[in-house]
């Protein structure tokens, strides 16, 4: 038996948390992910910034290479969209119920993948724009990453939303720590765009892991544990020296991805008001694998 918000549930199957959440669950998250985002506060890469005075010259080295790193990880967008369609396909081969809860998703996914794709269009823009790279090499550059599939080790549902979790607000921590030290109004307002759209890609995140976690309690325990327990940022093992590269944009802002474990714990202690001891030892173990400040 698992109580979550001190209310007695039924132990789910272990079949019901490999599951997608019911479509009701999933519409509630995806009507307020879209209401955070009316058409009136999104951006628009031809319209909203000036980019006659892009200068990659008022750039340091570091900050030059820091822009190049995310451009490359923006741009694996076909590779992580893929990724959805694989955990939650739309065909004749899903049966009728799970086909409904991974349509409810796909409102969600396709928002998302266009906003990303937005991200990775800016900061082609802004590389090409400031000088900082010509477009034809460039393409082919983010071609030899992006052409490359991109995997995760585990397959449930809620594995994947913790991971996503993570990763957003970790590039929304870096993009704001990398905004704080650059002196370059047009990567600025990028940056600035991209944060807040990371945001709100979190608070989706956030939203599905609490839903699960009230509804299944102590059942999502392991699938949450295991994300933390392997986890590594999107490419990690994929781009060439990502783990050098990586070091080096640190030391231009500040990059670590377990600063956004302190965000994860706080969703899971908002979604459980009583925690059980397996919830306790989790939460216990994301802070300990946090890296020390
Ligand atoms: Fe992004
Ligand atoms: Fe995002």
């Amino acid at each position: 038996m698992t109580v979550v918000d001190g209310t007695p549930a039924a132990a789910p199957s272990e079949q019901d948390v490999s599951r997608l959440l019911p479509a009701a669950d999933i519409e509630h998250a995806v009507t307020s992910f879209m209401a955070a985002s009316p058409s009136a506060r999104r951006f628009d890469v031809e319209g909203d910034f000036d980019w006659s005075s892009a200068d990659c010259g008022r750039l340091t080295e570091g900050q030059r290479s820091a822009v190049r790193f995310v451009t490359l990880i923006e741009d694996h967008l076909p590779g992580y969209f893929a990724l959805y369609n694989r955990f939650f396909p739309l065909d004749e081969d899903v049966d009728p119920a799970d086909f409904v809860r991974n349509r409810e998703l796909y409102h969600f996914t396709v928002r998302w993948a266009q906003e990303e794709d937005t991200h990775a269009r800016a900061l082609f823009r802004y590389q090409v724009a400031s000088g900082l790279a010509e477009p034809e090499r460039l393409r082919l550059e983010l071609a030899e990453e992006g052409r490359r599939r991109f995997i995760l080790p585990f397959d449930s549902p809620v594995s994947l939303f913790t991971y996503t979790l993570v990763q957003e607000k970790a590039t929304q921590l870096y993009y704001q720590q990398l905004r704080a030290v650059i002196d370059e109004p047009v990567l600025a307002e990028i940056l600035n765009r991209l944060s807040r759209d990371e945001a709100r890609h979190f608070s989706f995140m956030a939203d599905m892991l609490e839903r699960y976690l009230i509804r299944y309690g102590d059942a999502v325990v392991e699938p949450i544990r295991d994300v933390i327990a392997n986890f590594r940022m999107p490419l990690a093992d994929t781009i060439k020296g990502y783990w050098r590269w990586a070091l080096r944009i640190a030391d231009t802002a500040r990059y670590d991805h377990t600063d956004a474990y302190e965000h994860l714990i706080r969703v899971i202690r908002h979604a459980v008001d009583a925690p059980s001891d397996r919830v306790e030892a989790l939460t216990q173990f994301i802070s300990a694998c946090r890296a020390p400040v």
